[in-house]
């Protein structure tokens, strides 16, 4: 599925398509982006500029479908969402252009129980003042000067 709100660019999509000899496989919908089903979709393309990719992100992650492969062109989902991967590419008009594609998957359960260990660790990891007491504590059970303690 293809979309495009602009209905000549929705046709030029087509002509592609149909160029291509993958009509059957592909369909294009003139429409807003914003208010179709995605439900069925398994691989999302995005061409959109950073604000339409900031608006539709939630709808995309809302779908409830765990690991929807999403791929942006040439900007990025906002922060902190973080690629997977990047490519550069380029396009038949601009064969010495290396533009940007951004791999995401979303509702990935394996990177959200990775991001929790992260956090869990983080939150465990000692703050300043509590690991210069740990140290002096450290140095007074072995008898030590606490001027050992590294800062
Ligand atoms: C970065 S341009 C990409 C242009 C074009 N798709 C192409 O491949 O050359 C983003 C396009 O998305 C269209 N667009 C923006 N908001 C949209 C929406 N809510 N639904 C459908 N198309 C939208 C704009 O009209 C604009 O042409």
């Amino acid at each position: 599925m293809a979309m495009h709100r602009d209905e000549a660019r929705a046709q030029e999509a087509r002509d592609n398509i149909s160029e291509a000899g993958v009509s059957e496989r592909c369909t294009v919908i003139c429409g807003n982006a914003l208010e179709q089903d995605f439900s069925a979709a398994t691989k999302v393309f995005l061409y959109l500029i950073p604000r339409g990719l900031r608006i539709i992100l939630p709808i995309l992650e809302a779908l409830d479908r765990e690991n929807l492969d999403v791929v942006t062109y040439m900007s990025p989902f906002p922060a902190p969402q973080l690629a997977i991967e990047t490519y550069n590419v380029e396009t038949a008009g601009h064969k010495d252009a290396k533009w940007p594609l951004f791999l995401y998957r979303l509702n990935d359960p394996a990177a959200a129980a990775a991001a929790d260990a992260a956090a869990a660790t983080a939150a465990a990891v000692p703050k300043d003042d509590d690991e210069a007491a740990a140290d002096e504590s450290y140095c007074a059970g072995l008898g030590l000067p606490s001027v050992c303690v590294l800062h």
